[in-house]
């Protein structure tokens, strides 16, 4: 049987990236030209900035992908797009590429949920892991616990009700000073901090809850931050971050530990940006492997947003019976 090529494309947020999927596994080419410098200078993610640097990356993206995975445009057999959840104006730049490439050369289209796209990521980086597994989707727009039942099918059990993780670790890390995005520079600056120094709150919610909230610790710990300045006190800034991660790790691991002993599964996939915190990656391989369970996670460049991860996606639905049109419309709140 020939090879089976899948040009992904991601523009959900401040990513753009194209790859190329050759069959089930090979990332030929998984290019991905950030926008952090520019979103830097504000904070966070400006929309608008957001999208007009899309509209400049992608097509030369494209272009590149081919040419590093030394294809030619005809060489495609199927276009993955994101179509959702993400900003709009970001969502519309790739569709609106995608629905281009599949009408110029007469070759499918599939929109892909991004969020399923995080959970492929882990398929593309451990070729032996298979359903039925609990994924913890952890990013900056999201934070789920889902049952992943088969290649196609997800049961989400545990949502955040309000700020996703990765959006706190962004919110904290901007009041202290850090700059965005907040993530790795609080995982770094964490390591030299005392865990324990700070009691931060951890939100359980119900007992029988696998939600999440995540607000009220990042409340707690900007009124800490604030008192202390009030005083004329000065922060401790290694203890701070140490503390506030150790909070939002210990919920993230009790919450997945329960599902796990609950449904049986033996493997817990993570995923998302907020996948590459080296603390939680400790903490939950301490805490699988003490019962004899197995965790899986990408390598740092399948954790964060990239189009590899996108085309798998588009392509285990292509194969299992769906497609989309040029008629496709972005789903800026699309649920997984
Ligand atoms: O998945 P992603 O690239 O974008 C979304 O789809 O949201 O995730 C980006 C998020 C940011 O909030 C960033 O601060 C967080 O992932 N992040 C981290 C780390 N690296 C990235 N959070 C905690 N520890 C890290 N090492
Ligand atoms: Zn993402």
């Amino acid at each position: 049987m020939s090879d089976f090529y899948t040009l992904g494309i991601e523009t959900s947020c401040d990513d753009s990236s194209v790859a190329i999927l050759k069959n089930d596994r090979e990332v030929l080419v998984n290019l991905i030209s950030s926008q952090i410098d520019i979103h830097t200078l504000f904070g966070g993610v400006v929309p608008e900035i957001a999208s007009r640097k899309h509209m400049e990356a992608i097509n030369p993206l494209i272009d590149l992908a081919l040419k590093e995975g030394k294809l030619d445009y005809k060489d495609i057999d199927l276009i993955s797009v994101t179509k959702g959840p993400g900003l709009m104006g970001s969502l519309l730049v790739g569709i609106s590429a995608a629905k281009g490439l599949s009408l110029a050369l007469d070759k499918p289209m599939i929109g892909a949920n991004h969020m399923q796209g995080h959970i492929c990521a882990n398929y593309l980086a451990n070729e032996d892991l298979k359903p039925p597994f609990i994924s913890l989707v952890v990013s900056g727009g999201h934070t789920y616990l889902a049952k992943v039942e088969s290649f196609t099918d997800y049961e989400v059990v545990g949502r955040t009700l309000d700020d996703a993780v990765g959006e706190s670790f962004d919110k904290v890390a901007r009041k202290i000073g850090l700059g965005y995005p907040g993530g790795p520079k609080i995982d770094k600056l964490a390591k030299k901090g005392r865990a324990d120094a700070i009691d931060f709150p951890r939100v359980m919610l119900d007992k029988n809850s696998y939600d999440f909230s995540f607000s009220g610790l990042k409340t707690a710990v900007l009124n800490y931050h604030h008192n202390l300045v009030q005083k004329g006190e000065e922060v401790n800034k290694e203890d701070l971050a140490a503390s506030f991660q150790e909070a939002v790790v210990d919920v993230l691991v009790r919450k997945s530990i329960r599902l796990l002993e609950e449904t049986g599964y033996d493997k817990l996939a993570l995923s998302g940006g907020v996948a590459a915190n080296s603390k939680l990656r400790e903490r939950l391989k301490e805490e699988l492997d003490k019962r004899g369970l197995r965790l899986y996670y990408p390598d740092i460049k399948l954790c964060t947003d990239n189009a590899a991860m996108v085309a798998l996606a588009g392509y285990l639905n292509y194969k299992n019976g769906e497609s989309d049109d040029k008629f496709m419309k972005v789903y800026p709140n699309l649920e997984l």
